[in-house]
């Protein structure tokens, strides 16, 4: 089990003074932090087609990138390269374990686990993140400078890389396993490798209303909804032809906003949008479906969990409608469970001590049923 430690600051006190606002070193974050996954794990991870990474080195001082999957390293030295692998919590179940330790956060803000291995001189070069990010470090050791929010003119060192000018710093500090530098969007950053080092970054993200405005359209297209053309049939006679009225104006505006004002396809759009997977789920099948009578015993035997990645969450409302999302999907329920599937959105891990009355209610073993045929949940050992 992973716990942060804020030193003396409460999660709130971290919150309000940190939080989107500054960077800030956090000394020992993790006590006695040990590497979830070694780097041959990752570099391994990194030579799978499913498995988003890139490789970061200079070549006679020339920044260059490349995307995984990859074949060999043998050609990179011991030096001045670093590998990146992306949405680690999809594929190691004990890194995903990390995550844990923020979930003061909601989950709908995470973004994924990140593992960055990297020799001596390794980086991915000075760089602005659009995220909130908590890079844990893990082994060995790694110098992290942090400039102040500002303009800073960015430009691409490789087709694959965007860099920003060389900048002040207002961090500039060695981190060693289970210190942790938090990173808000928007500030100027680069780690340079001091000794062969892994670290862990637990990324948040946030949406613009572009690409919110962008997903809702082709939701919109999917669900052959909004098509509606405006309609005037009490038009009255103008005098100036080139003129577009405020009542029109206000028409033309109203057939967009009463898109947006239509809660419950809104909410629905915001809850599939949110839940969609942006990295390939490590979904198994099992075997053989579960049946009824089977999930019913295995829910008093042992713990279900959430496949890593998979994004499952609830509105305030829609949970007492009976309506939840996972992966991308709408799921409709019946709304006496409401609280049993509160249970599966919130926690990654549930033990029969947990689900208590739910594992015998008939609505809610239907469910369990369904999510484990799916590959969502599986079944752990209950310890
Ligand atoms: C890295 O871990 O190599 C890069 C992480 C970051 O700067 O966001
Ligand atoms: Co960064």
């Amino acid at each position: 089990m992973y716990t942060l430690n804020l030193n003396q600051m409460t999660q709130q006190e971290f919150l309000d003074e940190y939080w989107q606002k500054k960077p800030v070193v956090i000394r020992g974050g993790f006590k006695n932090f040990v590497d979830p996954i070694s780097a041959d794990e990752v570099a391994g991870l990194a030579m799978e087609e499913q498995v988003e990474s890139r490789l970061v080195h200079k070549k006679d001082g020339q920044w260059q990138a490349a995307f995984g999957p990859f074949e060999s390293y043998e050609h990179l030295g011991s030096e001045n390269w670093s590998l990146v692998v992306q949405a680690l919590d999809n594929f190691s179940e004990e890194a995903a374990e990390m995550i844990e330790a923020f979930r003061f956060i909601p989950h709908w803000r995470l973004d994924d686990l990140m593992a960055s291995f990297a020799t001596p001189g390794g980086s991915v070069g000075p760089h602005i993140d659009n995220y909130d990010v908590f890079i844990c470090q893990g082994s060995g050791k790694r110098r992290w400078r942090v400039g102040a929010r500002g303009e800073h003119v960015q430009f691409a060192a490789h087709e694959a890389l965007l860099h920003v000018e060389p900048f002040d710093a207002i961090i500039d500090e060695e981190l060693e396993a289970g210190d942790i530098v938090y990173i808000p969007p928007g500030f100027p950053h680069e780690g340079i490798t001091l000794e062969t080092s892994m670290s862990f970054s637990i990324g948040f993200r946030a949406n613009s209303a572009v690409s919110l405005l962008s997903a809702f359209a082709d939701h919109l297209i999917d669900g052959e909804q909004g098509g509606q053309l405006l309609e005037d049939p009490n038009r009255q006679v103008v005098t100036h032809s080139g003129e577009v009225s405020n009542n029109d104006y206000a028409s033309i505006k109203s057939q967009v906003q009463n898109l947006l004002d239509d809660e419950t396809s809104f909410k629905k759009f915001t809850g599939q949008f949110l839940t969609a997977a942006k990295h390939d789920l490590d979904i198994l099948l099992p075997d053989e479906p579960f049946e009824l009578t089977e999930v019913s015993n295995l829910l008093n035997s042992h713990a279900i969990k959430r496949l890593g990645g998979l994004r499952a969450f609830y509105f305030e409302d829609t949970i007492e409608q009976g309506l939840c999302y996972i992966n991308g999907s709408e799921l409709a329920f019946s709304a006496e469970i409401a609280k049993g599937v509160k249970l599966l959105c919130d926690k990654v891990m549930l033990h029969p001590d947990d689900l208590g009355e739910w594992s015998h209610n008939a609505a809610f073993i239907e469910l369990a049923t369904e999510l484990l045929n799916q590959g969502y949940w599986y079944l752990a050992e209950a310890e």
